[in-house]
């Protein structure tokens, strides 16, 4: 969604903060611009589309600017309606992510103030501006601030002071200070060229710069009084943040996927004993009786498979929730109930929403997540980190598969902890899972077998993607991924489902794609092929290797090695997200940055 990016100091401002705005495209954008504070004004640039089609923009002499890409929710997509919005006087010029309830309210302040723009945003500039009459800058933002309802980050700039100004309450923001240098981004991963230090601003949080002496200030508009706060180091390598040789970033992601579940893996396990990287404390299971996994997305089809693991080896009861959803249900969670929350990002508004809501209602919970310092890490009791590296691709793949890792190994320790599973059988599953990167490696091999399929059927108009059991979450995954990246309607089903609505689609042109594994299922699921073949439709299989029955009976097969059944979805989502890849790329589809979607999601 909405990227910021500010700098101020002797570089070349322009370049940095196009720079900047290009690092946050995979966010998710509709339009974009940059203001820029010259020795005595300041100069605006802004457009709709991409950053990366403007090519070289004129640099102009500049000691601070502040940029922005726009996911349009006030207001259609448009020059107007994109940031930097300023007021009347043109002083004030402000980026923002997130949005302003109140704004109706807050228009008496500015009672005869014209408005240009159809967006939240604009009335944070004029509020500033009209609390210059009688303040300084940063008292004036710490006045509007005060006012504003709902979920923000913004940077103000101005042309008349030395201060560049941002301020948090609810949306991400991350500051870097280097030798003179200020950064403030939405996102930890475009500061690491020039950084790996950074100080991570907390809700009712401002920062404060001081161009003119490059000293920076931080204070807690919550309770009204100025705070200390150190720069922390984080992990995250500048070539994690590229895309290498690859053409897209999805593709590197997912050939990424052996590499860091090794690492998740690792950091987690050791000498066969589940020794979580950052230790869990036992006591927030000493009631534990059911739970509550919420999440959006792809992170939600993992809380599907999850529920499988966690049914049938911890014996305790499990729901798995859109947050969304849980959020406004009224949801019966009580201190017995653990509820896990799931995100890549760790800043999803709706998983955010609801992690506060369980808290609430006294329920202990547990994340898991992909980025260390982000929000869902902070509200949570407790955090297990997927190991996946920065996930630039908006259509999540290497992070799936990582948060299947982990919540696997939480499983795992859940049952040991309520002693449903010995020692015995822990080591036997860590043992299938040790295996799993190795037989992935295999998986990906087949490239030129997925090719050729793609190369059969990228042009069809639908597809419907079958699994069962722990594979029916993947069929949804499959299916997910292909509509969200080459624009093909797709539909995931449980395979018994079948004969329950969507056999009414099968034709000539429509395939479907069935996960039929060796497992308690697979007589059923051939049953289902057969069913699909009859009336004439078109089937790609994901099989496991050698399986002649289903050689005989599908048009395409995609082979996987064997491994326990609760084990396959690592197995069986590759060649989907290789699939949806490919297909994507025939079609010419903008893959790492599909039309409308945004990777991190911070507006509800
Ligand atoms: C967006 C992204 C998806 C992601 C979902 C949940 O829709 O495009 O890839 O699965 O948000 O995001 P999270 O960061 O909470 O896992």
């Amino acid at each position: 969604m909405c990227g910021i990016f500010a700098y101020a100091g002797p570089d070349n401002c322009t370049k940095v903060i196009i720079d900047g705005l290009k690092s946050l495209e995979y966010r998710g954008y509709d339009s974009w611009g940059i203001a820029l504070k010259t020795r005595t004004s300041i100069e605006l640039k802004k457009n709709i589309g991409k950053v990366s089609e403007i090519g070289e923009l004129k640099s102009i002499k500049a000691k601070a600017g502040i940029g922005h890409t726009r996911w349009a929710t006030h207001g259609n997509v448009s020059v107007e309606n994109s940031h930097p919005h300023t007021d009347s006087d043109k002083r004030i010029y402000v980026v923002h992510n997130g949005i302003i309830e109140n704004v109706d309210e807050l228009k008496d302040y500015v009672h005869g103030d014209l408005f240009y723009s159809k967006t939240d945003t604009e009335i944070i500039p004029k509020l500033i501006a009209r609390f210059l009459q009688e303040s300084t800058f940063p008292e004036a933002v710490k006045k509007v601030v005060s006012l504003l309802k709902g979920n923000f980050a913004f940077v103000a700039l101005d042309r008349d002071s030395n201060y560049l100004i941002a301020a948090r309450n609810g949306s991400p923001i991350v500051a870097a200070l280097n030798d003179g240098n200020f950064y403030i981004s939405s996102d930890l991963q475009s500061l690491v060229h020039y950084s790996d230090k950074a100080f991570f601003i907390n809700d009712g949080e401002m920062v404060i710069f001081n161009l003119a002496n490059t000293s920076i200030e931080f204070y807690d508009f919550f309770n009204r009084k100025s705070i200390q706060k150190e720069a922390q180091l984080y992990d995250i390598q500048f070539a994690d943040c590229e895309r290498g040789n690859y053409k897209h970033f999805m593709l590197k992601e997912i050939f990424e996927q052996p590499r860091q579940l090794q690492k998740t893996y690792a950091v987690n396990v050791s000498d066969f004993d589940i020794r979580f990287h950052y230790a869990l404390d036992p006591e927030m299971f000493k009631n534990l009786r059911r739970i509550v996994i919420i999440a959006c997305g792809t992170s939600w089809h993992a809380g599907l498979v999850a529920e499988y693991w966690l049914e049938s080896l911890v014996k305790i009861p499990v729901e798995v929730e859109y947050a969304s959803e849980f959020r406004y249900r009224n949801p019966v969670i009580s201190d017995d109930t653990l509820v896990i929350a799931i995100s890549q990002s760790g800043e999803t508004a709706d998983t955010i929403a609801g992690i506060k809501e369980a808290k609430q209602s006294g329920a202990p919970v547990l994340s898991i997540c992909n980025v260390p310092g982000s929000t869902i890490t902070r509200i949570s009791d407790a955090t297990l980190f997927t190991q996946a590296g920065p996930e630039i691709g908006v259509a999540s793949t290497k992070a799936f598969t990582t948060q299947l890792e982990v919540l696997f190994l939480l499983t795992l320790y859940l049952a040991r902890f309520k002693q449903k599973i010995g020692t015995k059988d822990i080591i036997n599953y860590l043992k299938n899972l040790a295996e799993i990167p190795e037989k992935m490696e295999r998986v990906l091999a087949q490239t030129d077998q997925i090719v050729s399929i793609m190369e059969t059927h990228y042009a069809v108009s639908n597809a419907l993607f079958l699994g069962r059991g722990v594979n029916y979450p993947i069929a949804l995954e499959g299916a997910l991924k292909l509509k969200e990246i080459s624009y093909i309607h797709a539909e995931g089903y449980p395979a018994a489902e079948m004969k329950h609505g969507p056999i009414a689609l099968i034709d000539r042109n429509m395939p479907t794609v069935f996960i039929c594994i060796r497992d308690q299922s697979y007589e059923k699921v051939l049953s289902n092929i057969q069913e699909v073949k009859a009336r004439n439709g078109i089937v790609i299989a994901v099989a496991n290797d050698n399986d002649r029955r289903i050689t005989k009976l599908a048009d395409h097969v995609i082979f996987i090695p064997e491994t326990i059944v609760e084990l396959s979805p690592f197995l069986t989502v590759v060649p989907l997200q290789m699939l949806a890849y490919y297909i994507a790329d025939k079609r010419e589809c903008d893959i790492d940055k599909p039309r409308n979607l945004a990777k991190s999601v911070t507006v509800e």
